[in-house]
């Protein structure tokens, strides 16, 4: 693994309980964790439960009996280390969004495309799609229950950049990130969404805004505290988006409203999704992640209503390996289900989804939603990827 931080210590436990909670065709074992900082990553390889650790990348490259590379970094690495790792003829599981551009994403799918025909393997983490009630939303419309899927609407929403005062970390950075709001969060609802539905978008108007245009240096790059002897810190660009905001099109004729923001105060984390069928609904909120809301237009008009389905009983998706009905599971799950699914793909021998291609469709959304922004919101159609690729 390389990244320790937030996605590195989620996976990390997620590949620390997978082999426990699945039966699997292959055990995971947690051989070396890179990282740049010598004694953090120390702390962290015995924290987070690595036998190793390095701080060059390449030793995961280089050590032959790896099988797995998973790509915990910000956007700006993720290019070159899935390339070097795929070419070595690694596994790849990389974070979302898969890269900072269109084309490192281009890039990351050919290899993955190459890599394939020798039986390597590569996925995208877009781990929302594991949480089981989404999972059983897809398999709702899938099975025709909601009909003919007229409306998608979905928003995620944080607030943790509110205050002008909070730094310019890496994320507010366009050469680190790619994008603000719409690449970190906004690409989550554009995968979970085309995911659910089995349709892809096909054009979009958008607008995006950045509220706080400068901010202070964070200490470690500007050798400063926030602020000295009454001085004030340094500040620096905010060179991406901090909210995002469109509509679409998709490709089986729904109409779809986006909305994702750092600026939604009050908000922490929250993803919520509905979908309007013309048999019925569905609706999804991550704060009650254990619940679906469905809405079955097919019933006598004197029953019908929204009901609630708890998401806990063996028959649904994932959850037979965890615990008796109405015993509920959180945030953390949805990665070890990612990690089940992708050890199992690639013990047998098939390809996990999503795949590269699936995730270079949703960068190429996120290039045409920046695109239409810069056009004074002017309907942009999503490039097509060039590539085979299945949602
Ligand atoms: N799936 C999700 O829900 C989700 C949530 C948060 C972040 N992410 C994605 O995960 C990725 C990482 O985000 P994060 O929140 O964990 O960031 P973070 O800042 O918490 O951690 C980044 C880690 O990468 C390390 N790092 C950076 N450059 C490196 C390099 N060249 N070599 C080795 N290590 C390097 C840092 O030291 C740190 O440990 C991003 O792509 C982000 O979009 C996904």
């Amino acid at each position: 693994m390389v990244g320790y931080a937030f996605m590195g210590a989620a996976h990390s436990q997620a590949w620390r309980t997978v082999n426990r909670v699945y039966d699997l065709p292959a055990r995971a074992r947690m051989a070396l964790i890179c990282g740049r900082d010598t004694a953090k990553v120390a702390d962290a390889a015995d924290r987070l439960g690595w036998e190793a650790y390095t701080t060059d990348w390449r030793d995961l490259i280089n050590r032959d009996d790896i099988d797995v590379v998973d790509i915990c970094t910000p956007g700006d690495s993720h290019a070159e280390i899935a390339l070097a790792a795929l070419a070595a003829g690694k596994h790849v599981l990389c974070e979302k969004p898969l890269a900072n551009t269109v084309a490192e994403a281009r890039a990351m799918t050919a290899a993955a495309d190459v890599a394939r025909a020798a039986g390597v393997r590569s996925m995208c983490a877009f781990n929302y799609r594991r949480v089981p009630a989404v999972t059983m939303m897809r398999q709702l419309v899938a099975d025709g229950r909601l009909g003919v899927i007229r409306h998608v609407r979905a928003v995620y929403l944080q607030d943790w950049i509110v205050d002008p005062q909070f730094p310019l970390v890496w994320r507010l950075q366009k050469d680190r990130a790619g994008s603000g709001a719409l690449g970190d969060i906004g690409a989550h609802i554009i995968d979970l969404t085309q995911f659910v539905t089995g349709q892809r978008i096909s054009g979009v108007s958008a607008v995006t805004e950045t509220f706080v245009k400068e901010r202070p240096l964070p200490a470690e790059s500007s050798g400063l505290a926030a602020s000295v002897d009454g001085h004030a810190a340094p500040t620096g660009p905010v060179t991406v988006d901090d909210a995002a905001v469109f509509v679409a099109r998709l490709d089986g004729g729904a109409l779809a409203t986006y909305e994702a923001s750092r600026f939604a105060t009050g908000r922490k984390n929250a993803l919520r999704v509905e979908i309007n069928g013309s048999l019925g609904t569905v609706v999804f909120d991550l704060e009650r992640l254990n619940e679906l809301e469905f809405y079955d237009a097919t019933r006598p008009a004197v029953e019908q209503g929204f009901n609630r389905i708890l998401v806990t009983e063996g028959e649904h998706p994932y959850m037979s390996a965890w615990w008796p009905p109405g015993h509920i599971i959180g945030y953390e799950h949805s990665f070890t289900h990612e990690m089940r699914d992708f050890i199992e793909a690639v013990a047998n021998g098939v390809d996990p989804t999503p795949s590269f291609a699936d995730a270079l469709q949703v960068q190429l959304v996120l290039d045409a939603v920046t695109r239409s922004a810069e056009l004074g919101s002017s309907w942009t159609e999503v490039a097509p990827a060039l590539t085979a690729a299945a949602v």
